[in-house]
């Protein structure tokens, strides 16, 4: 039988320390991490973001919508019972598709990091969900480097939403050979539809302002019934919804996704893969 061992906390904070590096950058400056929380639930933050987020010397940022409405990720962290270090700041990421908008908060958010780290600080911002995906961290790095050749930035990947939605509804995102499409719904109707027919599960992010048509199109294709939506999935609020069509017409959070399936989809003939395999491999696998 195997033995257990109990995980030595000495043993996983010298592993962080490795993983992590020093606290402090070498040539004076401080360091980025675009720390990934999850989606809401606290208990999905990664043990190598808990470490970074335990640390009272770190300065947190964390995005906001308007300076007027409270950060979801920090609500998170709060809600994992972590402490808010004495320095922290939000930085205004306006939900808008005014490029020149957009590129003056960047370029402000990214000033702003920099001055930070400038003063030797390690720099923390809090990502809902994973920071590589759809996440205001990616322009804050890139905008960063721009500014700063040699600025250090490291990522913590962690739970996208739509993982955590799968786990809550037990839908499984993909099984053997199945197809999926990431896609934020704003491409319109016409892009969704036409991914139906090459993708078996379609994540759909961004729902909100299109929910109406998307439940129009669901119900044409006949596939209604293999749909799901959630809200804030994870959070204490959150929002399942079986029967999508009962959304029609109401109004949803942004954050939110529907997970579409479809099961009827033609798919072609797998040309190599678990399930066609070569005269050769047939031929060994009988001489086994
Ligand atoms: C800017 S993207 C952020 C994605 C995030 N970084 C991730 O890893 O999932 C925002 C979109 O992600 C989806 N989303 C993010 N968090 C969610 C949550 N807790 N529940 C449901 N959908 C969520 C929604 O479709 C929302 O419009």
């Amino acid at each position: 039988m195997t033995e257990l061992h109990a995980v030595q906390p000495t043993t996983v904070r010298a592993e962080l320390v490795e993983a992590l590096g020093p606290a402090q950058g070498d040539r004076g400056k401080g360091r980025l991490f675009g720390v990934s929380l999850g989606p809401g639930d606290p208990g999905l933050i990664t043990r190598r973001a808990w470490a970074l987020l335990e640390r009272p010397d770190a300065v947190w940022t964390y995005p906001v919508r308007s300076l007027r409405k409270e950060s979801y990720v920090l609500d998170i962290a709060l809600r994992a019972g972590l402490a808010l270090p004495e320095k922290h700041q939000a930085l205004l990421f306006p939900m808008t598709h005014d490029v020149e908008k957009l590129a003056r908060h960047w370029l402000k958010a990214a000033e702003t990091v920099r001055d930070l780290l400038a003063t030797g600080k390690d720099v923390l911002f809090l990502v809902e969900g994973d920071a590589s995906t759809y996440a205001s961290f990616c322009y804050l790095a890139r905008v960063l480097r721009e500014l700063d050749s040699e600025a250090r930035i490291d990522i913590v990947p962690g739970v996208t939403s739509f993982n955590a939605a799968c786990a809550r509804l037990q839908m499984p995102l993909s099984e053997q050979d199945d197809t999926i499409a990431i896609v934020p719904a704003a491409y319109g109707i016409a892009a969704v539809e036409k991914m139906l027919d090459d993708f078996d599960t379609l994540v759909l992010m961004k729902v909100k302002p299109l929910l109406d048509d998307l439940i129009d199109l669901l119900d044409r294709r006949g596939l209604l019934a293999h749909s799901r939506f959630i809200e804030k999935a994870g959070s204490p609020v959150e929002r399942i919804v079986h029967d999508v069509a009962e959304l029609k017409g109401t109004k949803v959070n942004y954050l939110s996704l529907l997970l579409v399936k479809n099961p009827n989809r033609e798919r072609g003939e797998m040309i190599r893969g678990c399930r066609k395999k070569t005269t050769i491999e047939l031929e060994e696998e009988n001489q086994e």
